[in-house]
């Protein structure tokens, strides 16, 4: 069985560590030996620039690639979806298409299932699943 632990950090409130807190305990982690992915939930992306992907519109696979390839039945291609930063965490990214994406799932079945289902194949490879996340997005979990 899988000892992967996987931690949303969310929080209603704007502004108030998100996006640092996911970074840190996940460099801090992975600084500790441990094999950590980090999740950018938030169609903002503000996670995916902090860790260096500065032009994080013109990524061809993100967060939402996965969640549309999932509905839609299709594979999903985590080897060129997850990145690799230089501080030996992996990354799922995230841009602005995750706002679009919300929207279309309000009319799929089991909706708040579809990212632990996505996620589920990747628990056997790492020790920490973070996800940084938006209140809204956060009932996904
Ligand atoms: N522990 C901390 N001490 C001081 N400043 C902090 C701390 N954590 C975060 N900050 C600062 O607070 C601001 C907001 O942090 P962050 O972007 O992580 O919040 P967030 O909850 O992800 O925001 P959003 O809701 O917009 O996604 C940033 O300028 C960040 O540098
Ligand atoms: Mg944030």
């Amino acid at each position: 069985m899988s000892k992967c632990k996987v931690i949303a950090v969310a929080n209603q409130k704007g502004g108030v560590g998100k996006t640092t807190t996911t970074e840190n305990v996940a460099i801090g982690l992975a600084r500790n030996g441990k094999e950590v992915l980090i999740v950018d939930f938030d169609p903002h992306g503000d996670l995916t620039v902090c860790l260096g992907w500065k032009n994080n519109d013109a990524l061809e696979n993100t967060v939402s690639t996965m969640l549309d390839d999932y509905i839609n039945d299709k594979d999903i291609k985590y080897a060129s979806l997850i990145l690799k930063h230089e501080e030996d965490v992996d990354v799922i990214p995230a841009n602005i298409e995750l706002a679009d994406f919300e929207m279309r799932l309000v009319s799929v079945i089991n909706r708040e299932q579809v990212l632990s289902s996505c996620l589920e194949p990747l628990k056997n490879r790492y020790d920490y699943i973070l996800i940084d996340c938006p209140l809204l997005l956060a009932c996904l979990q």
